[in-house]
């Protein structure tokens, strides 16, 4: 295993303001500098999902690479998908800043960034001259602030991404575009979904990422539209609003929480999502994500795939490689001879937690 200098930079990068510091890691990654990930993916960690082929399981959480800059550097850190976005229709500069904060008392992440992006014609342009391979590619989609017809904007963001993207998602669950969430509803998802779904003039999966801080029978109205209108598959979860148990001193800032406060909370509505669905429909588990156990643990409550974002901040990327060699073992340990038949097998019991 290659030497992790990451323990060694942590320091001078925390230094910086969190998102100066975002900058020059998406910088370093567009110029190469970052260690490439060798060796194949263990055969148990490979999957066909919407009919792609996933070599392991462990992808880029939204919200990271927001323009479609560095889908390839991902890939080449070992990711086995990436989800670039959140893409809106016309580009928008998001709050104003400081607008992202970290909380390391409780490995943690507030943000409160409001979809500053360079708009879907930029991504367009990045990505259509782009070689495809090398790792599936998402694009999640989202509405500008001062759209009135925010569900339009979902229409354009599919009719623009489809033929770029291995899958899209609709993103109706960040705390910080006021009004989005609201999406969730059952009326307001049914012409969401329907508008959305009529769109689509290929054959890209869909999928739709909720919030953590649904309510049951929220959860319920989603699922039942989602299954109704062939929805491919389910993404748990975005950030919270809640601010339970934390100790740092930036737990009053305003945005959405990420990291691990947040792993219990997304672990237990990923596990309702899959008994909801009675398992049909592929579910992404993300949320708090720090360790090959959070991930294996993600996968028993029903999650096909998982995604993962703060904790890089905290231990770098050669958590990729640790991530992937502990599910593997894992596997292995319980007798499970693939990663689907392990998905969803402490469902129930995780959805009572
Ligand atoms: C700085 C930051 C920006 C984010 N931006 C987006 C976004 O644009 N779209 C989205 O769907 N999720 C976004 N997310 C949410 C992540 O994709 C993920 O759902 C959440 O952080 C939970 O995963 P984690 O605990 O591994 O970070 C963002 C998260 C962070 C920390």
């Amino acid at each position: 295993m290659a030497f992790d200098l990451f323990p060694l930079l942590r320091p001078g990068l925390h230094a910086f303001e969190p998102e100066r510091a975002h900058e020059m890691t998406l910088r370093s990654l567009e110029l190469g500098l970052y260690p490439r990930s060798c060796g194949r993916d263990p055969a148990s960690l490979h999957q066909k999902l919407f009919g792609l082929d996933f070599s392991n399981p462990v992808g880029m959480a939204a919200g990271f690479d927001k323009d479609g800059r560095v889908p390839d550097a991902l890939f080449g850190l070992g990711f086995g998908f990436a989800e670039v976005g959140t893409v809106t229709p016309r580009p928008q500069a998001g709050n104003p800043k400081p607008r992202l904060f970290r909380l390391p008392a409780d490995q943690a992440v507030i943000n409160r960034m409001g979809f500053n992006n360079r708009g879907l014609a930029a991504l367009s342009a990045r990505l259509g001259g782009r070689r495809r391979g090398g790792g599936i590619l998402g694009i999640n989609i989202g509405a500008n602030k001062d759209s009135s017809d925010k569900t339009s904007d979902y229409v354009t963001g599919v009719q623009a991404v489809q033929d770029l993207a291995d899958y899209i998602v609709i993103n109706i669950s960040s705390p910080n575009t006021p009004g989005l969430r609201d999406l969730q509803a059952r009326e307001a998802l049914e012409e969401l979904v329907g508008r959305v779904m009529a769109a689509r003039s290929s054959a890209t999966p869909l999928l739709v990422k909720i919030a953590p801080d649904l309510d049951e029978a929220g959860l319920e109205d989603v699922v039942a539209v989602a299954m109704a209108h062939g929805i491919d598959g389910m993404i748990v979860s975005n950030t919270t609003l809640s601010r339970e148990g934390l100790s740092d001193p930036a737990a009053g800032e305003e945005g959405g929480l990420s990291g691990r406060p947040l792993f219990a909370r997304s672990t237990r509505m990923l596990a309702r999502t899959h008994v909801l669905t009675g398992g049909k429909l592929p579910l992404i588990g993300v949320g708090g994500v720090d360790s090959g156990a959070a991930a294996y643990r993600k996968i028993l409550a029903g999650a096909s795939l998982i995604q993962l974002y703060s904790a890089l901040i905290y231990q770098g990327p050669a958590l990729i490689g640790r991530i992937k060699n502990e599910l593997a073992a894992a596997l292995n340990r319980d007798g499970h001879a693939s990663l689907a038949e392990a998905v969803g097998a402490e469902a129930k019991a995780l959805s009572e937690q």
